[in-house]
């Protein structure tokens, strides 16, 4: 019988469904590794000022211990528990899922922020957050005082800002008696992050893992990108059911992926069962990231083809099979021609073992690792060696200065950066007026470190305030800090995605804008035409423009670029026309006329151009 049903009626069923929701959720936590050890754990907090709390990833970790917290009574007289995450993704994701089990809405007591997203608000007592943002936010709070609790989370990934922060929240722990500090990591590292808190005691959830079957290839693959696709589809048809997650290294790659394996399912058909093809990486849509935790629907298989975030930061239950092609993009500098790279090259056996341990968490799973168990003893790396030694330091060195850190060199570091490192930070935070000749913070350089990009933008950012073109500048520095081009170029439309390109393209090169823009910023990156490529002025290094530059076939005699980045050769990326004179005009304590000097140039007009029409 058919009946219609009061408002009333209707409310309570809607209640109901919510309170059984709500019951079944608190359910899932109860199911979670770290839930027996809560009353352990919460006493080991109380007792320990810090403490390093080592957990196989899905334990429960970053979900619960800030939900125990809470419970606990640390968020009274309206005290916040911060808890850092190495990537966005996993701190918008993770505050979504606890604002969800606490059936609270996103941004009121749970809350995330990220570089540019700041979802929090007055009422905000769980606070997720990049370690960056927590980095910023000892700018503003050098002690932290609103925190009562921070959690540095994932700290075996040593990110650069995870271990600045390591040295900052040691140093502030020690007037602050009632700061409680917890270093969370999955199974790895460990020990050293005792040693380095003052052997701060070690409080281990055990996991519950099941066994893995590790399968390796008999001989190298050519093509791992192919092999990917031929292992998924293999899996697909030969094994039982349960999830697959594939690891690539970046988003060019998980696209192409997922378009081969959608095109080989379209042509099979129905010839085999629906097979849910997921991509996630940190660029995704948030929307688009969400859909990897949804349930696969009876009778379907899912894969997920995700860059090392699904390593250890997030968790996707289901996982049965795992296929691992052995690399990851890795981030290299040389302090010396201040060249960063960001090169696949073979993850190490750490991460290889995580990516493993990913397969066994709600069943015997199996690994297929697209390489041979040979490979694996000897050409893999033990474990990935800290960012803070692979990476440009200006950024951090800035921050640092702002916080009355002069002393770099005996900063409390875990593991210190390469001298020429610091170096050359320095050098070029000096170049850009950021420091004075005695290495001390200048007006401009504690105006620059407020703004949280690059040293390079945040001085052009200032200085177009001089030049009047605040406006384009702000424009120009937003698209340089997306970490990929804006431009989307789809595998297979790749022509299509050129032409609209071109639509853009303006003379002058491919800052697409002012020639004022141009002479206040890029100077301290300047490189000069010389046979076949070009020669950068400071350490005479020879470089090319990037093919997708809108300047590939102009070559104009000298350039600013804004990054060097070692792809398939040594490319400038995003670059724009430079006239000699501007240089001695801005950077006259940088550059001398006599580096500037050279049988070509001595041909050049010397011409102070400044205004737009130039561009004509
Ligand atoms: O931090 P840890 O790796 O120890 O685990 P977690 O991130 O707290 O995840 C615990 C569990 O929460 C996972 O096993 C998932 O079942 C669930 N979870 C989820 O469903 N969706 C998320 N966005 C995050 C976690
Ligand atoms: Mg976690």
């Amino acid at each position: 019988m058919k009946g219609t049903r009061t408002e009333e009626e209707q409310e309570a069923l809607a209640l109901s469904q919510a309170e059984l929701k709500k019951q079944s959720m608190q359910e899932v936590r109860r199911s979670l590794p770290i839930f027996p050890y809560r009353e352990d754990l919460l006493a080991a907090i109380h007792e320990h000022q810090i403490l390093v709390i080592e957990g196989e990833t899905g334990s429960g970790k970053t979900t619960q211990i800030p939900q125990y917290l809470l419970e606990d009574g640390y968020t009274q007289g309206g005290m916040k528990i911060g808890c850092t995450q190495p990537r966005r993704v996993a701190a918008m994701s993770v505050a979504a899922r606890v604002a969800q089990e606490m059936s609270v809405k996103l941004g009121n007591e749970v809350g995330y922020s990220i570089r540019f997203e700041d979802c929090t608000s007055e009422r905000t007592v769980l606070k997720y957050m990049t370690d960056g943002m927590l980095l910023r936010e000892f700018l503003t709070e050098p002690d932290l005082a609103s925190y009562s609790v921070i959690i540095i989370d994932e700290a075996h990934e040593r990110t650069l800002h995870t271990d600045i922060l390591f040295g900052l929240i040691k140093d502030i722990a020690r007037f602050r008696s009632d700061l409680k500090v917890l270093v969370a990591s999955a199974t790895l590292d460990t020990e050293r992050f005792s040693c380095f808190f003052d052997d701060a005691p070690v409080f281990r959830i055990p996991g519950r893992r099941f066994p893995v079957d590790i399968f390796y290839t008999k001989a190298p693959e050519a093509d791992y990108l192919e092999a990917c696709v031929v292992s998924v589809l293999q899996i697909h048809v030969t094994q039982s059911p349960g999830d697959i997650l594939v690891f690539l290294t970046g988003q060019e790659e998980i696209e192409a992926c997922c378009e081969l394996l959608q095109e080989r399912c379209r042509r099979l058909g129905s010839k085999i069962a629906e097979l849910l093809v997921l991509p996630i990486y940190a660029n995704l849509p948030s929307d688009m990231q969400a859909k990897i935790f949804n349930p696969t629907p009876p009778g379907a298989r899912k894969v997920v083809v995700a860059t090392n975030i699904a390593e250890t930061s997030l968790t996707i239950d289901g996982i049965i099979y795992v296929i691992d092609p052995g690399f990851c993009k890795q981030k290299s500098y040389n302090a010396r021609t201040g060249m960063e790279s960001l090169i696949v090259t073979p993850c190490s056996r750490a991460s290889a073992n995580q990516r493993a341990g990913r397969a066994g968490r709600v069943a015997a799973g199996k690994c297929f690792r697209l390489y041979t168990a040979w490979a694996f003893k000897h050409e893999m790396e033990e474990s990935t060696v800290p960012e803070i030694q692979r990476t440009n330091l200006g950024n951090v060195v800035l921050l640092l200065k702002s916080l009355g850190i002069n002393d770099l060199i005996h900063f409390d570091f875990m593991d210190p950066p390469p001298h020429e490192t610091l170096v050359l930070a320095l050098e070029q935070l000096y170049a850009l007026g950021a420091l004075n000749h005695l290495g001390e913070l200048t007006k401009l350089g504690r105006r620059m470190a407020e703004l949280p990009v690059d040293p390079m933008l945040s001085k052009m950012i200032l200085a177009s305030e001089q030049y009047k073109c605040s406006e384009e500048v702000l424009t120009i520095a937003a698209m340089l800090s997306v970490n990929n081009s804006i431009f989307y170029r789809p595998k297979d439309k790749v022509v299509h995605a050129d032409n609209a390109r071109m639509n853009f393209v303006v003379p002058g090169g491919d800052h697409l804008v002012l020639l004022n823009v141009l002479e206040i910023r890029y100077f301290y990156h300047t490189a000069r035409l010389s046979k076949g490529g070009y020669k950068t002025v400071k350490h005479q290094q020879t470089v090319y423009v990037h093919p997708n530059s809108s300047l590939f076939e102009e070559q104009p005699r000298w350039l600013i670029y804004h990054e060097l980045v070692f792809t398939t050769k040594e490319f400038m990326r995003q670059v724009c026309l430079l006239r000699l004179g501007w240089l001695l005009e801005v950077a006259p304590h940088y550059y001398k006329s006599k580096e500037l000097e050279d049988s070509s140039s001595k041909k050049m007009p010397r011409k102070q151009g400044k205004t737009k029409e130039e561009l004509g």
